[in-house]
């Protein structure tokens, strides 16, 4: 199978790095690569602004169909693209012509679109990925290809800093910090030794559709293979392809190096961080709901668009590979952000509730009879309490929950009195969402092995604020959403013990988790493919990854201690206020900071706070049990996360006093 060869003349194309002359076209074929794929990745209405890099003329005939807004520019409206002509096949070495015509679009160079919010996107976007430091403008260039901490040193912020926000020369982006523009692009198979070189030109016609015979039993085929999911032998004999190594197509930006923490350089990474609501600046006390995004993860989602999409595990085509690798190596980041020992043992799932879902109903389907008992506490989102209501409602079995004490911490002896030897499941969240109470979840877990029980530890409000090592808490599912922790909404994970996970039935069925199907039988993947029917949220997984590579370069343990300074100054600050009754308060807290004001319903508090422009959640939070222990029905819940302020604190405090005093007189 090849998909390199050059249609006009049937022979094999060469490799991007093995190009010359004689051989090499009158033109650099990678500097038409990088402006082809930076042409293509422009979002409409984009400025030009690329100083460094001289705009290429456009040399397009008056009336080509290539200046056609059909196919490649603003040219003349509603001209088609030349029957037969797929969009970007005419990018060949062999027809330069139609390459140099798309000069035109240089403002589309721009890598990405201004803000809009007023933040000075040279600010945000740009200069901080050449400052010698290894604060927020390192952390603010997207993990795709950002300067690794020698890089940035090498690139003083000096007007000699490239625009260009991608620095290396990955997937066609122009190169910066004064590097020749047609320096070699990166070949993205170059560590797959699976993968064919040659074929990953951009001189290559379109890929046609696979048509290899699949080999002898037990004999791989030696014809190029691109991407497939672990190898497997089929019941054919067939074995897929392995999987190759994650081959690095986008550079991870100075991971591993904990800057000291700076939190006004940690803001200007957040572009919503400056817009004005009510005509204040914002302040996102909000982040328990979810957590505002940095301009690396809002750029790796766009750069995924731009230059990888693609449906993953299949196809033979190099975007399916960039795609597929992109995706792997989202899984690989959250493996290593956990600290899973296995990478196959990572889920990726629409977030925490549909991980407890699928745990509930495979696992709990499986192993969960009459008389059978399930253990939460009370402190339980609601997601972590329904899943396990229906089970045991379809199960006849028995819900049981640990009390927790006035201050909202979990009384463990209670919990104790609860295990038994019918106990099959433990499922507790490590920190509450609505209290805040961080909970001694490696304990629980102990003693629930001790009793005979499984584990699942809910994480999506303690990931963004603390460690966490699944390994050390030793539970057997360890589940969390990619939002809580400034990913994208929509995509999640599930970690499982290898023995528990390859022991559960798939939960849904479908593509992309199937060995083999006839109508008879079914054979399955391994993990984790076997729990991911069908198409996935792929880009919003890649966005997780830049998202967690973001915390980590910050590192989570400063940003824990920035958080719990906070959060102290915080409760102390609306303790004070009279009238006003804090609503959790165990000794060991994250994040958030529950209270309801005498005289006031909490919707008034929060329409006032909004008033300011302070973001804060006010109503049950999704955990009415928890609120009912404490005899409430609704709070008013400011929760912190690392890019909050000592000031913006004293905004919320001031709104809340003068309501308190208005009251009192
Ligand atoms: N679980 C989210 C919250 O606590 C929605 O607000």
């Amino acid at each position: 199978m090849t998909i390199a060869s050059t249609p006009s003349t049937g022979a094999q194309a060469p490799s991007r790095a093995s190009l010359s002359p004689p051989f090499a076209p009158p033109f650099d074929p990678a500097l038409i690569a990088r402006m082809a794929s930076a042409l293509f990745g422009a979002l409409p209405g984009e400025q030009a602004r690329a100083p460094g890099v001289q705009a290429p003329v456009n040399l397009a005939p008056a009336g080509s169909p290539l200046v056609s807004p059909a196919g490649f520019g603003p040219g003349v409206p509603g001209t088609p693209i030349p029957q037969g002509q797929v969009p970007g096949t005419n990018l060949l070495p062999a027809s330069p012509t139609p390459v140099l015509s798309l000069g035109h679009r240089a403002p589309s160079l721009l890598p990405h679109a201004q803000a809009g919010n007023g933040l000075p996107d040279t600010v945000v976007t740009q200069l901080p990925a050449y400052e010698p430091r290894f604060g927020s403008g390192v952390l603010g260039v997207p993990e795709a290809s950002g300067a690794s901490a020698s890089e940035a040193s090498r690139h003083p912020a000096t007007g000699a800093a490239s625009p260009f926000y991608f620095v290396s020369d990955s997937f066609g982006h122009p190169s910066a910090g004064g590097q020749p523009v047609n320096a070699p692009v990166a070949d993205y198979f170059a560590d797959t030794p699976s993968l064919p070189t040659s074929a990953t030109t951009l001189s290559a016609a379109p890929a046609a559709p696979s048509t290899q015979a699949p080999a002898p039993a037990g004999v791989v085929s030696t014809e190029p293979k691109y991407y497939f999911v672990d190898s497997v032998v089929l019941p054919n004999g067939y074995v897929t392809p392995a999987k190759p190594a994650p081959h690095a197509t986008v550079p991870a930006a100075g991971a591993g190096q904990h800057p000291p923490f700076d939190v006004n350089a940690i803001r200007r990474d957040f572009p919503i961080l400056q817009e004005r609501v009510n005509g204040r600046q914002i302040v996102w006390f909000d982040n328990a709901a979810t957590t505002q995004k940095p301009q690396s993860v809002i750029d790796r989602l766009a750069h995924f668009y731009a230059h990888e999409n693609s449906n993953i595990h299949r196809a033979a085509h190099e975007l399916a590979a960039r795609a597929t690798d992109a995706y792997e190596s989202a899984r690989e980041k959250v493996r290593a952000f956990l600290n899973a020992p296995d990478v196959n043992e990572v889920i990726f799932v629409r977030g925490t509730t549909e991980a407890i879902n699928l745990v509930a109903k495979s696992w709990g389907g499986q192993h969960v009879g009459e008389g059978d008992e399930i253990i939460v506490s009370h402190l339980e989102h609601h997601a972590n309490i329904v899943p396990w209501q229906q089970l045991a409602s379809s199960k006849g079995a028995k819900l049981r929950v640990i009390p927790v004490d006035d201050t909202g911490q979990v009384l463990l002896d209670e919990y104790a009195k609860l295990l038994n030897d019918r106990t099959k499941i433990v499922s507790v969240t490590q920190v509450s969402n609505a209290l805040g109470t961080v909970v001694p979840v490696k304990q629980i877990v102990e003693m629930a092995h001790r009793a005979g029980a499984i584990t699942l530890v809910d994480g999506a409000q303690s990931v963004s604020h603390m460690q966490v090592d699944v390994q050390d808490i030793g539970a057997d599912f360890f589940v969390f959403s990619g939002h809580k922790v400034f990913g994208p909404t929509g995509i999640g994970a599930l970690w499982g013990k290898r023995a528990v996970l390859e022991d559960m039935p798939p939960w849904q069925g479908g593509g992309n988790m199937i060995a083999d199907v006839t109508f008879e039988k079914t054979v399955f993947q391994p993990i984790p493919n076997k729990f991911e029917a069908g198409t996935g949220n792929i880009a919003d997984a890649v966005g997780l990854g830049a998202a967690i590579d973001y915390v980590t370069r910050i590192g989570i343990d400063n940003i824990g201690r920035y958080e719990h300074e906070l959060l102290a100054y915080g409760m102390q600050q609306l303790g004070a206020i009279p009238g006003a009754r804090l609503v959790g308060t165990a000794a060991d807290k994250a994040s958030v900071m529950s209270f309801v004001l005498a005289g006031y319903s909490t919707e008034d508090v929060g329409k006032a706070l909004n008033e300011e422009g302070i973001a804060v959640r006010t109503g049950h939070h999704c955990a009415q049990p928890i609120l009912r222990r404490m005899g409430l029905e609704t709070t008013v819940r400011p929760s912190l996360a690392f890019y909050n302020t000592w000031e913006e604190v004293d905004r919320l405090v001031a709104v809340v006093r003068r309501l308190a005093v208005a009251r009192s007189h």
